[in-house]
């Protein structure tokens, strides 16, 4: 293995502590010193000067399942220096389940009926170990994953019996490795799960020491008995809870930022709660009618019946076939949507909240995608610390590095430190900045030199090396 010296870079450790000129040595894939080093022979030197060497960023909310598997490049994450994806989340993991029929939205963003085929939660993750992708995933089992499983309709809470066998797949799931649960409990698939479903899995989480993340029953109106619904989880199990991309959606709910953050800082006092945001005042997911209405905008992303209809706007379709925005809906799904309906006001406060990690939520099989799946690592660094000034660069490198790692218990990352691992993105500082736009959403970004995964070079000169060192990271090991 070729041992690495990068010289004379400004090293942001992922503490949150100012930049300070050091030198960091890659040997045998871990963090051998961080110094004035000598040079020696047989290792590559790389001039770092006028960069910052930073831990390699984990993107706590992605979609990456499948994606990681046909697409082990993942371009479009160690383009931004990214080194390590959470998987599963929003209730949707690609096991364990085996589709017969395709499964229902959201599920389709993941992949089609053939796609779902791993009985069990070890088999998902032994074929990433045989085909391992360029960075490392840090996997979480779905909750609407095991109720496709276990239940033969899912618009009714599970039996005694499904519940049973919900918990025989989690369990299989926190043995094979999984960091946790997440729920989707905003989509169908689990729309009718009452609180008392997930506190029972909830349970067999906290014995295996493993958390919860979830996208939320409501992230408008209801927002704030929805986080304390989520919060009732953990409190009583006893384990950490991740609110998934924190958002309020929706304009009669614009500047109630105030409200939930207060929220979360009370709730923070008397227990373990993360959250995960993306830099977007536009979310997106299936296309669903009841999302049009709160929406002051709604870009296609694909659609199975119309799939030229990508990239345009649902208003300028409805207008052209003349039928209403909800009949346009229906004629282009199963499909995907852009919707704009946050306050930016709400997004800087909900990225300026201390305790707020960056995640992406990209959905990488959309043929035009939100921008964020190429976009979120840079436009954090470049646009919202660099140019709008919401944080330090170090501060937004912590909410990328070791606030995550800490959080989802990814041992030694998330840190530059001798001894830890090598998963490490050199950025100019002065032009890192993201390119994806709504109109143009697979340009990658400018500024992210050289990334690193277990001291392998992946990113350099801007194009992925085609090398594949990720791992499969389990909880605990
Ligand atoms: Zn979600
Ligand atoms: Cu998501």
């Amino acid at each position: 293995m070729t041992d690495f010296i990068l010289c004379g870079g400004e090293v942001i450790d992922g503490s949150g502590k100012p930049p300070f000129r050091a030198d960091v040595t890659i040997r045998e894939g871990l963090i051998a010193a961080v110094g004035k080093c000598e040079s020696r022979a047989g290792a590559r030197e790389i001039d770092c000067t006028g960069k910052v060497v930073a831990p390699g960023f984990i993107d706590t909310h992605t979609h990456d399942d499948r994606a990681l598997l046909v697409n082990p490049e993942m371009a479009m994450k160690i383009s931004q220096g990214v080194t390590t994806v959470v998987t599963g989340n929003c209730g949707i993991s690609l096991a364990p389940f085996v589709a017969k029929t395709a499964p229902p939205p959201p599920f389709d963003l993941l992949g089609e009926a053939d796609d779902f085929c791993y009985p069990r939660f070890a088999d998902y993750l032994a074929a990433l170990d045989s085909s391992p992708p360029s960075l490392n995933a840090a996997p979480l089992v779905g909750h609407s994953t095991l109720r496709l499983a276990a239940m033969e309709a899912l618009d009714r809470p599970a039996s005694t019996v499904e519940l049973a066998a919900m918990g025989e797949g989690l369990e299989e799931a926190l043995r094979a490795g999984a960091f946790g649960l997440s729920s989707g409990l905003y989509y169908p698939p689990a729309a009718c799960a009452p609180p008392s479903e997930i506190e029972a899995l909830a349970r067999l989480l906290a014995r295996a020491g493993a958390l919860y993340a979830t996208h939320m029953r409501d992230e408008g109106k209801g927002v704030l008995a929805s986080l304390d619904e989520s919060f009732a989880v953990g409190r009583k199990a006893k384990i950490p809870v991740v609110i998934s991309h924190h958002k309020l959606a929706g304009r009669e709910n614009f500047g109630r930022s105030t409200q939930t953050l207060a929220h979360f800082e009370k709730a923070m006092g008397a227990q373990e709660i993360g959250l995960d945001a993306y830099p977007y005042a536009a979310s997106s997911t299936i296309l669903q009618e009841d999302r049009i209405g709160a929406a002051e905008k709604v870009l296609v992303t694909w659609s199975k019946s119309v799939p030229e209809a990508a990239g345009r706007e649902l208003s300028e379709l409805a207008r052209e076939w003349g039928i209403s925005l909800e009949a346009a809906a229906q004629r282009l799904k199963p499909a995907g949507a852009i919707y704009f309906m946050m306050d930016e006001a709400d997004v800087r406060r909900i990225l300026a909240f201390p305790q707020t990690m960056i995640g992406s939520d990209g959905l990488p099989f959309d043929s035009h995608p939100h921008p964020r799946l190429w976009g979120t690592f840079p436009r954090v660094l470049g646009h919202y610390s660099r140019e709008v000034g919401l944080f330090s660069l170090a501060e937004a490198v912590r909410r990328m590095t070791s606030l995550p790692a800490a959080r989802f218990g990814l041992k030694g990352r998330g840190s530059i430190g001798p001894g830890l691992f090598a998963d490490i993105a050199v950025f100019d500082p002065s032009s890192v900045i993201d390119r994806a736009s709504f109109d143009d959403p697979c340009r990658p970004a400018l500024g992210i030199e050289h990334v690193f995964v277990g001291g392998r070079p992946v990113w350099s000169e801007e194009r992925p090396t085609g090398e594949r060192p990720g791992r499969v990271l389990r909880r605990g090991r």
